[in-house]
């Protein structure tokens, strides 16, 4: 382990704390600079992205069958962000998880500090990626934890409190990274591979990763200068978000502009993330992706990571090759990978690019 890794450049503020203080004016670390910074009421922008009902994905009719697997092609190629209604998680499962991280957030800041994090495996209560000294700091607090494999599962790190909280993680993962092996599926049929490619590329059902994070944005007093989570791709295969419904905050970029997602009730925000870019060979392509923040009203989203095991080298599949597109990456492991990201904190889509020559995000 990189001994910089170890622990936290400096003292870690929560941002919470800071909202509940009354200050009107944020600290100067929480500033972007002016070209970073959101256009809040930007009415104009709010397209939303696609929005795809996997009612018909597994349906006996081959037609309709198809006509979904087309939609969520599409949306891959076009997107790389996509809602999906009728997924198959029960709704009221979604409601109370979400309820369950609401109430975790509220507990008193010494309850949560015992599951305060460092930056070695990130596991805990957390507020900072990345342990660059005097970095520029995102407005979020968030709690990260492994659901899979197996061998890295603790759940003496996850919440104790709500008491119901390890209980709702551990069946609303599952649900989850269900629907993730679905999605391994219909991304490998849609690429014309066989339909488990993706999936064995990950090192099969019992040994890919899935790790939640659910992000905490508070209130901030001047939501104009900051971000909630600064522009960055997801560096695993895919993310299942489940969003504040009643917050809208997650913005796309798509075509140099940033438009906001808004959320529709009880569907998933689905994202391809840099390793399917890697495996696909950029058929599909991980975005970049931000959130902003508002003054009325906190936010709690569930992310849910769904990733390679970590000690493969993963590469462009070989049956998407031929000399007109030859493998556009080199092959890493995820460990490695994430490395970067864990040491430099979000840097939108440098990483993935810097596998295709040799040079870092910075
Ligand atoms: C993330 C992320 C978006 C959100 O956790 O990687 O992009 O809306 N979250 O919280
Ligand atoms: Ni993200």
């Amino acid at each position: 382990m990189m001994k910089s890794l170890q622990s936290w450049p400096e003292p870690v503020t929560r941002v919470q704390s800071l909202a509940a203080s009354g200050i009107r004016a944020i600290p100067e670390r929480y500033i972007k600079s002016p070209s970073q910074r959101p256009l809040l009421n930007n009415d104009a922008q709010e397209v939303n992205v696609p929005v795809i009902d996997f009612q018909n994905l597994f349906s006996s009719d081959r037609g309709l069958c198809e006509e979904a697997l087309r939609c969520v092609h599409n949306a891959c190629r076009e997107w790389g962000f996509f809602q999906v209604v009728n997924h198959g998680v029960n709704h009221e499962l979604m409601k109370r998880t979400c309820e369950v991280w609401h109430e975790f957030f509220n507990l008193p800041l010494e309850v949560k500090q015992e599951y305060a994090n460092t930056p070695a495996t990130y596991e805990g209560y957390g507020s900072r990626v990345g342990v660059e000294k005097g970095a520029s700091l995102d407005w979020s607090d968030y709690f990260f934890l492994h659901f899979m494999p197996l061998s890295l599962i603790n759940k003496n790190k996850w919440p104790a409190i709500p008491a119901s909280c390890r209980e709702l993680v551990d069946e609303y993962g599952s649900e989850v990274v269900r629907l993730c092996g679905k999605l391994m599926k219909v991304f490998s049929m849609n690429l014309g591979l066989e339909e488990d490619s993706l999936l064995n590329a990950f090192g099969g059902e019992e040994n890919v990763g899935a790790c939640l994070r659910a992000n905490y944005y508070p209130k901030c007093p001047q939501p104009d200068l900051t971000l909630g989570l600064s522009p960055h791709s997801d560096p695993g295969g895919m993310t299942i978000l489940l969003p504040d419904e009643n917050v809208a905050g997650l913005q796309v970029r798509r075509k140099g502009s940033w438009l906001t997602v808004k959320p529709i009730p009880n569907a998933f925000i689905i994202n391809i993330g840099d390793q399917i870019q890697v495996l696909s060979n950029a058929i599909y392509q991980s975005v970049e992706h931000r959130v902003i923040v508002n003054s009325n009203k906190e936010r709690v989203s569930l992310a849910l990571f769904y990733n390679p095991k970590s000690d493969l080298l993963l590469e462009p599949c070989k049956e998407l090759l031929t000399k007109d597109q030859p493998a556009l990456y080199k092959p890493m492991t995820y460990d490695e990978y994430r490395l970067t990201i864990r040491t430099k904190g979000p840097c939108g889509k440098k990483q993935v690019e810097s596998l295709k020559s040799p040079g870092q995000c910075n």
